[in-house]
């Protein structure tokens, strides 16, 4: 492995360390706007954190995926030439973003306020990585598993997702402000089925060399959650658009689809749980308590979700804390948790001393219970602004609001909990990156 990688790897899990620093700042920049403004108004501080949050995801994302692939493809000099350039030019165009947030420089969309010229690097960066990944993958004549489908499903629909997502640059597409809108919210929530192909696919990945048991991801079940997940990440975006005039079959299918998808994730990881046998538990317990810990925020998720995918409940809760909660619900407590526990793996990380370990796992519990009162403040706030809105039709913003700041304070202090927690655990693997020097992350096949 090059310390191309090594540098990429160090730079994806920086971006974790750089969203939660920013997630704080912005919310106290929400609570005490006067003595934020002048400086670090909200404004800039939100771009800089959910931007730094969907390339920490994305990036973590394709270093499992990258690291992992060498297992199933035979190394070709050219595709490592090639991703070299991806990783390269991906992490030089996510610091000219920061570059342009850091002096006001917007112009973009939603989640991706930067000017759009930057879309160019990016998208050239990802068609480097997509020929790097599919000639090796095309060249091998050994049976894919599923977890490689499942990335390379993943790779692709984010190529498509990603063209999508700047249709707007169209005339077209801006003439309407419905069409625009539309367009919008439906890429987006597509690209997250597409990034979850990836995620999912390193989560399954994790579970067969955990258990040394192949047939997870063989098994018939498991060829009917890839489905389920392809058609989510094709429809589910139907739960996005709520809003907008739509077909009523559209928002049907979508509502069963995303709600099934979760069911069918939960119960495959029940399924490795039960029978996996204690040793090998042991012998991973860090990276077995991080997909533990994503089994638990997919069954929080799917409550939430069912909840607010109800269209009469969406309206209410459409554009309160709740859409925050499911969105950082679903980010923090799903998708880092499991790249999260990809790091763990590729660092060799259960192989270190006992006392590291239990230093790691004081962390993991201190993250996973600032997350639950992170996530139950952020459902709070939005039941708050939506009673005070819709059932008792208050229309003074500051008066509607009194209450819900004093949930966001809370969440503020639970928002320390959580840059205590992953933040310390992620500093822990990135001095983890930087002994490893020479033997760069050299994949470890004793933990095997
Ligand atoms: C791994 C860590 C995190 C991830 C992946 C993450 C992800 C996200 C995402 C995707 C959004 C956009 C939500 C939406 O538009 O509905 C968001 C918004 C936000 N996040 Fe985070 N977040 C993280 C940690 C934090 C922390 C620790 C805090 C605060 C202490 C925080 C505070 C905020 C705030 C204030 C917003 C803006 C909400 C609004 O516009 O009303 N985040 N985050």
């Amino acid at each position: 492995m090059n310390s191309v990688f090594r540098i990429y790897t160090f730079f994806a899990l920086t971006l974790l360390l750089v969203t939660l620093a920013f997630g704080l700042l912005a919310t106290w920049a929400f609570l005490y706007p006067e003595a934020y403004n002048r400086f670090l108004p909200f404004y800039q501080l939100r771009p800089f954190h959910v931007s730094a949050a969907l390339f920490w995801i994305i990036s973590g994302a394709v270093a499992g995926v990258w690291f992992y692939k060498k297992e199933e493809f035979p190394k070709i000099r050219v595709s490592e030439l090639l991703a070299n350039t991806f990783m390269i030019t991906w992490m030089l165009t996510i610091l000219s973003i920061f570059g342009c947030y850091a002096f006001k420089i917007f112009g973009g969309r939603e989640y991706w306020e930067f000017p759009p010229i930057l879309c160019l690097p990016l998208l050239t960066a990802w068609i480097l990585l997509m020929v790097a990944y599919y000639i090796p993958w095309y060249k091998s004549s050994r049976p894919k598993p599923l977890y490689v489908w499942m990335w390379s499903t993943g790779i692709f629909f984010f190529f498509i997702t990603f063209i999508e997502q700047n249709l707007w640059q169209i005339p077209w597409f801006r003439y309407s402000f419905l069409r625009e809108v539309t367009v919008q919210w439906k890429s987006n929530g597509s690209m997250v089925g597409a990034w979850n192909q990836m995620i999912y696919g390193t989560a399954l990945f994790l579970m067969v060399k955990i258990s040394g048991d192949a047939s997870i991801a063989k098994s018939p079940k498991a060829f009917f959650f890839y489905f389920l997940g392809l058609s989510n990440l094709m429809f589910n975006w139907g739960h996005h658009i709520y809003n907008v005039p739509t077909a009523q079959w559209i928002r049907d299918v979508a509502y069963i689809i995303s709600m099934t998808e979760f069911l069918f994730l939960i119960s495959i990881i029940q399924g490795f749980k039960s029978k996996l046998d204690e040793q090998r538990k042991f012998k991973h317990l860090i990276t077995y308590r991080f997909l533990i810990a994503a089994e638990f925020w997919v069954f929080m998720n799917l409550l939430l979700a069912l909840g607010m995918s109800i269209p009469a409940v969406n309206r209410y809760t459409h554009g309160t804390h709740i859409t925050v909660a499911h969105a950082m619900g679903t980010t923090i407590g799903i998708n880092t948790m499991i790249l999260l526990g990809s790091f763990t793996y590729m660092l060799g990380i259960d192989n270190k001393t006992e006392y590291s370990k239990r230093v790691i796992n004081v962390f993991y519990w201190i993250s996973q219970y600032s997350l639950g009162i992170f996530w139950v403040t952020l459902i709070v706030a939005g039941i708050i602004k939506g009673y005070r809105t819709t059932v008792l039709q208050m229309d003074n913003f500051n008066e509607i609001m009194k209450p819900v700041f004093q949930a966001i304070n809370i969440l503020s202090y639970a928002g320390i909990g959580l840059i205590i927690g992953l933040g310390t655990i992620s500093i822990i693997y990135l001095k983890e990156i930087i002994k490893k020097k020479q033997r760069i992350l050299e994949y470890n096949n004793n933990i095997n």
